[in-house]
């Protein structure tokens, strides 16, 4: 019960807080974190392994979200702008909001920048240089793919992939491409009303119709009434490079996968 009085009070106190540090901004003073004792980091810690473990790992380094024990950060840069990420998420990417109190966003920023002392586990045995002849020269990435505004789009851009995953995602991606494809990027097959068979990159269904980007890049747009069959292909686009490619290959392109972080600070 008091805890519950406790934390709905916080709120209201920290909006104090930062209202005075808005009337201190013309000095540039940055918000710190007010929860940073050692009971706050184990309290962040409990809330880290219910929340953030499935993407960003059991100790932080890194899955479907980056790694967050290396000590450096793209967005969460202060601790006001890692107070906000964690509260609002990242949006455009897979980094979601958090609904809790402001105590508990706090403790958990404190765990989270007490992962850097620790040092990042991740280990990335390949050559980028390798990696990127690969990419580049060997196989066909590009044509999906772009890297620094080179490549295909019809894929997600790579340029910055680097910070958003950790390489043992990255490697996963390579090898079974299908096991997490996000609805954006799925495609559909279809019969339209003369027989003829269409396919491509689902761009939007709706309950009355569909529109796909064809494999000539042409924009052909269906109503479902009129279609004699309609499947939703929710499988990637791209094959498993699992057999393509050996597993020195595997750790090259994988290594410059996470050396593409270009417009980090
Ligand atoms: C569904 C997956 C997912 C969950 C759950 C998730 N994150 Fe993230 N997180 C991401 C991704 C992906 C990014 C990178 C987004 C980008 O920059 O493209 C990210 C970015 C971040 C960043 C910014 C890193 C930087 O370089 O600035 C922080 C900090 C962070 N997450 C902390 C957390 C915490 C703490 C939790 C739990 C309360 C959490 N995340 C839960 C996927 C997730
Ligand atoms: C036919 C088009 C195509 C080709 C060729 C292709 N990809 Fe992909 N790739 C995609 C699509 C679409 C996705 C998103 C769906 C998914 O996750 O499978 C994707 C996802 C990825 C991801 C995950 C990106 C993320 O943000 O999670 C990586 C990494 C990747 N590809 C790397 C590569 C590499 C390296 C090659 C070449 C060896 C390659 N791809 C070739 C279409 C392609």
């Amino acid at each position: 019960m008091m805890l519950g009085r406790i934390q709905r009070f916080l709120p209201t106190a920290l909006c104090v807080f930062l209202a005075a540090a808005g009337a201190l901004a013309g000095q540039q003073t940055a918000v710190e974190n007010p929860y940073t004792s050692a009971k706050d980091i184990a309290a962040g810690e409990q809330t880290f392994r219910s929340y953030c473990t499935i993407c960003h790992g059991r100790t932080g380094e890194g899955a479907k979200g980056p790694d967050l024990t290396l000590g450096i950060f793209r967005n969460a840069t202060s601790d006001a702008a890692m107070f906000s990420v964690i509260r609002y998420g990242i949006p455009g990417t897979d980094m979601p909001r958090h609904y809790m109190s402001d105590a508990g966003i706090w403790q958990v920023a404190a765990y989270v920048r007490s992962l850097s002392a620790r040092g990042s586990t991740a280990e990335v045995a390949g050559d980028p240089v390798a990696g990127a002849r690969i990419f580049h020269e060997q196989e066909n990435c590009s044509q999906c793919h772009a890297v620094d505004g080179r490549g295909g789009r019809r894929a997600p851009n790579l340029t910055e992939v680097g910070w958003r995953r950790s390489p043992d995602y990255l490697r996963a991606s390579l090898v079974d491409p299908n096991a997490d494809v996000p609805p954006k990027w799925w495609s559909l097959r279809l019969i339209d009303s003369d027989g003829a068979t269409v396919t491509g990159w689902r761009l939007n269904e709706d309950t009355y119709s569909v529109r796909l980007l064809d494999a000539n890049d042409n924009l052909r747009a269906f109503e479902k009434r009129d279609l004699r069959e309609l499947e939703r292909i929710e499988t990637s686009p791209m094959m498993s490079y699992e057999d393509m490619l050996s597993e020195q290959e595997l750790d090259d392109l994988v290594a410059y996968l996470y050396s593409l972080r270009s417009n980090g600070r």
